[in-house]
């Protein structure tokens, strides 16, 4: 990281998430909790816990994801079809934004003094963290963190000059055909003609490879499974002992995914707060995650299917992992 002594112009972080009611959030979980299958959206994964967690699994050796997708974005910059100066940059799902900083690393001194920086999480403990970070490290003209649900909040990302979103680590493979069409589709009518996405896939490729990278011998990825039933104790007041269950991570090669479970392990009654209550049998689930997969075809369609057009695509030399250009064009195509 290249360190500088001159602060920042203007930083600053907008939490919208605590203007969505909580009574939606308990509804949410409850809903998931009490269906025919029983589920609960990945996006719980992350409190302060859950984030801490996920950045250990990005240091594992079997996940490969992350190591990969660096790796392409080391060099990026120069071979990328986009012009940053007077452009900002907005991140969604950053996370601890290890990845903007080998943009920015890449990126002169007056162009960064020029540049807005929004990095967008449900995390609020993930932006802070990750803006203290990088106020060390860059001088920017400014940064604004919005805690908010990319799912249903995107428009309350401001929108100013001409811009660059980011979405990478794959995170767009955590959800499923419609969820992808509608965020693709929200995104499409939030961003004005020249903006570009920077979208990294992970590929389609062996089974054992995608199944040992959610099954670590170190069992990272079953306690972050596990923690999200500790965020659904405190969000809808239930009673789950984690340790009651097992973590499950498997290759569906009919939709190209890796699944997520945690397993009752023997049966179980759940509180849920004063009103609710559910019934487990021993080796029920609950489906926790969806980590789609992609392939080239997949690329083409998300294109049709968002009306963006691709203008690059750049991947590692075994094709593990693909990093898209897309830009929204002046006349629709
Ligand atoms: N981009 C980073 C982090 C990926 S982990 C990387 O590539 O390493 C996924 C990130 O998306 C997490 O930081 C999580 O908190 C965030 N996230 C998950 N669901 C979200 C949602 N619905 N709205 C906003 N952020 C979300
Ligand atoms: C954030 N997301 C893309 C990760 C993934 O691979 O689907 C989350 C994760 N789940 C288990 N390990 C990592």
């Amino acid at each position: 990281m290249k360190y500088s002594a001159a602060p920042l112009n203007h930083s600053e972080i907008v939490n919208y998430l605590k203007k969505k009611s909580i009574y939606d959030i308990k509804n949410e979980i409850l809903l998931g909790l009490t269906a025919p299958s029983k589920y609960i959206s990945s996006k719980y994964f992350y409190d302060e816990v859950g984030s801490k967690l996920f950045e250990q699994i990005t240091r594992l050796p079997e996940y490969y994801p992350t190591v990969t997708e660096k790796k392409i974005l080391k060099n990026l910059v120069f071979q990328l079809d986009f012009d940053f100066s007077n452009a900002d940059i907005v991140e969604l799902g950053s996370g601890d934004a290890s990845k903007i900083s080998l943009i920015l690393k890449q990126l002169p001194d007056e162009v960064l003094a020029k540049m807005s920086y929004y990095p967008v999480d449900i995390s609020s403990s993930a932006i802070q963290e990750s803006m203290t970070d990088l106020s060390r490290a860059f001088r920017l003209k400014n940064m604004t963190g919005l805690v908010l649900d990319f799912n249903t909040q995107l428009h309350l990302i401001p929108q100013k000059s001409r811009r660059l979103y980011l979405f990478l680590g794959s995170t767009i493979g955590n959800f499923d055909e419609s969820e992808r069409h509608r965020f693709l589709n929200n995104l499409y009518h939030e961003m004005q003609p020249g903006d570009h996405l920077l979208l990294g896939l992970d590929r389609v490729k062996e089974q054992s490879v995608l199944e040992n990278a959610y099954n670590d011998s170190e069992g990272i990825t079953a306690r972050f499974n596990k923690n999200i039933l500790r965020v659904a104790n405190r969000l809808v007041d239930a009673n789950f002992r984690p340790d009651d269950f097992e973590h499950k991570a498997f290759f569906r090669s009919d939709k190209n995914r890796i699944e997520m479970h945690l397993i009752a392990k023997r049966d179980r009654q759940i509180l849920l707060g004063i009103n609710y209550q559910i019934k487990l049998k021993q080796g029920e689930s609950i489906h926790t995650e969806n980590s789609h997969k992609f392939t080239e075809n997949d690329i083409e369609n998300i294109s049709k299917s968002s009306q963006l057009k691709i203008k690059q695509i750049f991947s590692d030399d075994k094709k593990w992992f693909s990093i898209v250009l897309f830009e929204k064009a002046s006349i629709k195509p």
